[in-house]
């Protein structure tokens, strides 16, 4: 039996990676549930699925913990979270921003093998990523694909590697229009049913600009291989452009437990529990060019894959504040990327060397946003 913890769990690839774990119960043991808060749905998946431990970081009720199944122990914060990845052989990490960066960590340096969904700690833990990338096994749709692509090409024949981008809500809406944008029209994403944190990315695009940088670190490729293109029916997840004019693109349909049962067997791969999907419903299959000056996110992170250091955690911070911002509807949507830009003008903070350096850059980033919002955005709503 393969024991697999999830980090997560309440979430959006938390709840479906559970959809794939309770298809195969002679071959996962579901060891620990790991998330945020103690609520009613950590409690329903900790009777389903009867893990040894149960981990919330907030602090349960005596009823909550007494409803817990015969065998099953409830542990708080990071104590329960090492429980928790020592227990399994494969660790899914499907915790939101930049709170995903420690249960990596935690993960990679305890020798386990990670099923990484979060994407903030595969770009700010990047010497470890590099250094362990046997041991990981991407699950972000659009990595999950390129990993299949890459391991089956001879890597010196490649010339460019793509990364799909639905284009969010705002594909077709001006620039001034997107000034106007609201928190509903920012989280009503036209492809997939994600966390808020990760909806609000794939609106600025900023979510590409990360899968970039995840791509570079997962992948050992040049910032300048990687690129982006518009495709908006988000079924091509990833494509490999090879020397000869050969285009090898992976498809399957905009429905995250395709990646998550592939990382969870890999590399064995296993007949779908959900049913085929048509081939005809995957069409039809367009393309467009990214508009560079709706979507500046790109060019940002672009440039912070070529800055590095201290810059790339700073960028993943005060990504992660900003979006807090106009998901309190203090900033206006436009905001999000400007106050991300000035932010890392003012980068005056050493290079990471250790963990808790990258800890640190991600919280002088949020203090820095709030600074800026206070003195410059505050009230302008
Ligand atoms: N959703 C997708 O389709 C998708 C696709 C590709 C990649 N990803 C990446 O996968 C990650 C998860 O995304 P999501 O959409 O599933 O997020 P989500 O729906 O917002 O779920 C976040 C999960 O993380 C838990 N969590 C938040 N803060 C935590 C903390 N400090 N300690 C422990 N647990 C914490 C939450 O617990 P509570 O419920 O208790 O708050 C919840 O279980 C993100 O990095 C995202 O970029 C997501």
């Amino acid at each position: 039996m393969m024991r697999i913890a999830v980090l997560g769990s309440t979430g959006s690839v938390g709840t479906q990676t559970l959809e794939v774990v309770e298809r195969f119960p002679d071959e996962i043991d579901l060891v620990a549930l790991v998330a945020r808060r103690s609520s009613d749905r950590l409690l329903e998946q900790a009777v389903k699925f009867r893990p040894k431990i149960v981990v919330s970081y907030e602090e349960p009720d005596k009823d909550w913990i007494s409803s817990l199944p015969d065998g099953t122990e409830y542990m708080k914060g990071d104590e329960g979270l090492m429980a928790a990845i020592s227990l399994a052989d494969r660790v899914m990490n499907a915790v939101s921003g930049v709170s995903g960066i420690k249960p990596a960590y935690y993960t990679l340096k305890e020798g386990k093998t990670l099923l990484a969904s979060n994407k903030e700690s595969l770009i700010c833990l990047g010497d470890m990523v590099r250094k362990s990338r046997n041991r990981i096994i991407p699950v972000d749709s659009e990595h999950n694909a390129l990993f299949q692509i890459l391991e089956k090409v001879n890597r010196a024949e490649v010339r460019t590697v793509y990364l799909t981008a639905s284009g969010g809500p705002f594909r077709n809406w001006t620039l001034e229009e997107m000034r106007t944008a609201t928190k509903d029209q920012a989280l009503n994403h036209p492809r997939w049913n994600m966390g808020a944190k990760i909806t609000v990315d794939s609106a600025t695009l900023m979510n590409k600009g990360f899968e970039m940088l995840e791509a570079v670190n997962l992948f050992d490729l040049d910032l300048d291989t990687v690129k982006v293109i518009i495709h908006p029916q988000s079924v091509v997840h990833g494509i490999v452009e090879l020397v000869d004019g050969t285009f090898i693109m992976h498809t399957s349909a905009t429905d995250m437990r395709v990646p998550i049962l592939y990382a969870l067997f890999y590399p064995e791969r296993k007949a779908s529990p959900f049913g085929r999907s048509d081939l005809v419903s995957l069409s039809p299959i367009e393309f467009e060019p990214v508009d560079q000056e709706k979507f500046r996110a790109l060019y940002l992170a672009r440039w912070v894959g070529e800055m590095g250091g201290a810059y790339v955690p700073v960028l993943v911070g005060a990504d992660e504040e900003a979006v807090n911002l106009f998901l309190d509807e203090k900033i206006g949507f436009l905001d999000i990327v400007d106050l991300i830009e000035r932010t890392l003008s003012e980068v005056n903070i050493p290079d990471p060397e250790t963990v808790d350096d990258i800890l640190d850059a991600v919280e002088w980033a949020r203090r820095k946003v709030n600074e800026i919002y206070e003195r410059e955005y505050a009230g302008r709503l």
